[in-house]
């Protein structure tokens, strides 16, 4: 398909799953559903990340590094699979976190605790803008540290779903499918979808369902997927390139912010949950399968589509939202 296929460690249980959402598809009354289910990866209750981190942590050994930073909100899953990678890799792992450390470390802050990450906390810069100064820290006290950046979405991370994309051909017939949807934050995942869909020469739509309203630095999202996409050809030896419709943003769904659940997520979590038994996470996934379901109620997507939902992973949050799911506030 390309030049190159990169090295990984190997962090997680591939292919995960696809499976068929007959009954939410029916109960929606619009096109035949499926699911990636990528909440299975089995690293510390999975998600999306383990595939970036295959790739990025190999780079961090193959370099003799001894310490991996990262960063995200107090919820990342990323900084999750991060904490339980290197634990499984014998690194020192610094986790930056946004906002103050809250009264109760539940959710995915339990299991980074669990894992023995070190944390810091980094008030309203949840985005990995203090790393510089950790990275000076750590390099005085003597360590190799690594720098996975916010989201794990650079040219490594992005080529990890190249290569999903290349799995799920394995797995169905992608030139029946019509439309992947999936969430879109930090934007390695989009970019990594968008040359692997070119490279394989599918027709399929990419939706990604925008989940946060910040734009990366002063670079707007999409730029910075297409960007990526770019960059991420360029660095496995591709000539492809991509112009800004190759990039479908739906940034319809927002709402009142990043890790704000309202009526949107709440619905698609509950439907998710009673029609199939399965659980999406109310930040990202929820977010995304909203997304969808508004799609299908205003004819965006209809019963003449075949629809991969991607299941990104990040159900460990759920704990943390277990006031707001309940009472509906
Ligand atoms: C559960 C979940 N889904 C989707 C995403 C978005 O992936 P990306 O950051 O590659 O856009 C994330 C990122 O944190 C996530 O944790």
């Amino acid at each position: 398909m390309h030049n190159r296929c990169l090295p990984k460690v190997n962090l997680g249980f591939f292919p995960t799953p696809v499976v068929k959402l007959s009954k939410l598809s029916s109960v929606l009354g619009g096109p035949n559903i499926l699911m990636k289910r990528d909440d299975m990866t089995g690293l510390a209750l999975g998600g999306n990340k383990t595939r970036k981190l295959e790739y990025l942590l190999q780079d961090a050994i193959a370099k003799g590094c001894d310490t991996v930073i990262t960063a995200g909100a107090v919820q990342s899953n990323h900084c999750r699979q991060t904490a339980a990678a290197a634990a499984l890799l014998q690194l020192e792992c610094h986790l930056i976190l946004g906002g103050d450390p809250p009264k109760t470390a539940n959710g995915n802050l339990l299991l980074d605790n669990l894992l023995g990450a070190q944390i810091h906390w980094s008030g309203t810069k949840r985005k990995g803008e203090t790393i510089p100064e950790m990275l000076e820290l750590l390099r005085a006290r003597g360590k190799k540290p690594y720098v996975i950046p916010y989201g794990g979405s650079n040219e490594l991370g992005a080529y990890a779903f190249v290569s999903a994309l290349q799995e799920l051909e394995t797995q169905l017939d992608t030139t029946q499918l019509s439309h992947i949807v999936f969430a879109s934050s930090s934007g390695g995942t989009h970019a990594g979808f968008t040359l692997g869909r070119a490279l394989l020469q599918r027709a399929y739509t990419l939706v990604g369902i925008n989940i946060d309203k910040g734009d990366t630095g002063e670079v707007p999202f999409a730029k910075f997927i297409l960007n990526l996409a770019d960059r991420t050809a360029g660095f496995i030896g591709s000539a492809v390139t991509f112009k800004s419709d190759d990039i479908l943003l739906a940034a319809d769904y927002v709402g009142d912010g990043y890790g704000v659940v309202g009526k949107l997520e709440k619905e698609a979590l509950e439907i998710t949950a009673r029609y199939e038994g399965i659980l999406l996470d109310p930040v990202y996934t929820g977010r995304a399968m909203g997304g969808l379901m508004d799609m299908i109620r205003t004819g965006k997507l209809t019963s003449e589509d075949r629809v991969l939902f991607w299941h990104t992973g990040g159900t460990p949050s759920l704990f943390a939202y277990a006031e707001t799911l309940i009472s509906g506030k």
